[in-house]
């Protein structure tokens, strides 16, 4: 067990769905602790950034025209394990193969409309948090 921090996205399908309260409270239900959250609608070049490891992907140019098309809540979350424990939260990324039971599985059904993003690694969460709150994680 160790406490981590890690970015977490309302993406922008979540929070045009009126799903943001509902993230928060499975986020603070869980016990881990919400850190630092803003609400902002990215620049392409900050969500390019973001999704780097994508650039070569088929789907890299809508993943960016998605990320960007209206506002996002982004935050750092905070506790034990927060990384794993956030991806088992939100469950897999394709929301037909998510459990029912995590974010994912109990409110999408489009691989390109899975509502949360979070980071999947620990070199991820610092790389992610620099990028989103420069200089404060
Ligand atoms: P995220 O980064 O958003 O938390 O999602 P993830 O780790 O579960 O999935 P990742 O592999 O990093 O993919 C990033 C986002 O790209 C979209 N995607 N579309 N059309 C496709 O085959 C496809 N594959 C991935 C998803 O919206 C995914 O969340
Ligand atoms: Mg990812």
């Amino acid at each position: 067990m160790a406490a981590q921090q890690t970015l977490i996205l309302v993406k922008p399908d979540g929070v045009a769905r009126g799903l943001v309260g509902e993230v928060l409270a499975r986020i603070e239900r869980k016990g881990l602790r919400i850190e630092a959250l803003e609400m902002r609608t990215l620049e392409r070049t900050v969500a390019e950034e973001h999704y780097a490891e994508h650039t070569d992907k088929p789907f890299f140019g809508e993943l960016v025209d998605f990320i960007t098309g209206g506002p996002l809540v982004a935050m750092c979350v905070s506790g034990d394990d927060a990384i794993a424990g956030m991806r088992t939260l939100m469950g897999a990324t394709n929301p037909i193969e998510a459990t029912p039971g995590s974010i994912r599985g109990d409110f999408a059904t489009l691989i390109g409309e899975n509502i949360v993003h979070g980071s999947d690694s620990p070199e991820s969460a610092h790389r992610e948090l620099g990028l989103f709150f420069p200089g404060r994680f």
